[in-house]
């Protein structure tokens, strides 16, 4: 939760997404597909598609692809499927989660904008911008603009006034480039 110190002006009312259910039919996705804009999905390279993040993905490189920014652990593929269906009906509404996948349908980028419901703001809403990484031997393709730029639209979409994120100093750069300016500062507590 960051400090609004950083807003200006009156803040837009809210746009409600659909409301939160845990009775989603086994095959919904965790999003809908037309919330990727096509502009984004036209400018991905030859043969490079973007979708939400879907059940099977643990074994097209998923964690695989997030190892590229982090340490991921030992994750079966039970409890991967177990965390996917929890933001798939629990989280439903909060969780928007896309991957990038080159021509054999391997997940080569992925990104994540949660939306964080608030009081404040004339009940608005905010999206975090978490976990955008891609794969080391595919940077430099645009794929990491398509996928900030397709989360920003998801993010104003489903009704939030702004959309922020944490990054470190190295890649302040790249998001400049996606449109972004420094505002605030980062603290953390860990546990
Ligand atoms: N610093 C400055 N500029 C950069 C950087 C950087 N670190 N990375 C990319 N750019 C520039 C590119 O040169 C390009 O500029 P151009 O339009 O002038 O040609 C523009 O940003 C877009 O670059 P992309 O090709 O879209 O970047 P890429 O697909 O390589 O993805 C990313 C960038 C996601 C940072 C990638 O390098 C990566 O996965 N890194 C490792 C994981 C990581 O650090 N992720 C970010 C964590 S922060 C968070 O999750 C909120």
């Amino acid at each position: 939760v960051k400090p609004s110190s950083t807003t200006t002006g009156n803040p837009l009312p809210p746009i409600s997404p659909a409301p939160a259910s845990t009775d989603q039919p086994p095959k919904a996705p965790l999003f809908s597909h037309a919330l990727i804009p096509s502009t984004v999905l036209s400018a991905l390279p030859a043969g490079y598609s973007m979708r939400p993040l879907a059940r099977g993905d643990y074994t097209k490189g998923h964690l695989e692809t997030l190892k590229n920014l982090t340490t991921v652990g030992d994750v079966s593929e039970a409890a991967w499927t177990e965390r996917y269906e929890w933001m798939r009906t629990s989280g439903r509404g909060g969780y928007y989660c896309l991957v990038v996948c080159d021509e054999s349908e391997r997940v080569v980028g992925t990104g994540c904008v949660v939306v964080e419901k608030k009081f404040i703001h004339n009940l608005g809403s905010v999206g975090h911008i978490e976990d955008i990484v891609v794969r080391k031997d595919q940077q430099g393709k645009k794929l990491g603009l398509r996928i900030i730029e397709a989360l920003d639209h998801i993010s104003k979409e489903v009704g939030c006034y702004k959309t922020i994120l944490d990054c470190s100093e190295a890649n302040e750069g790249f998001y400049v480039k996606c449109g972004y300016k420094r505002a605030g500062l980062e603290m953390a507590h860990y546990h």
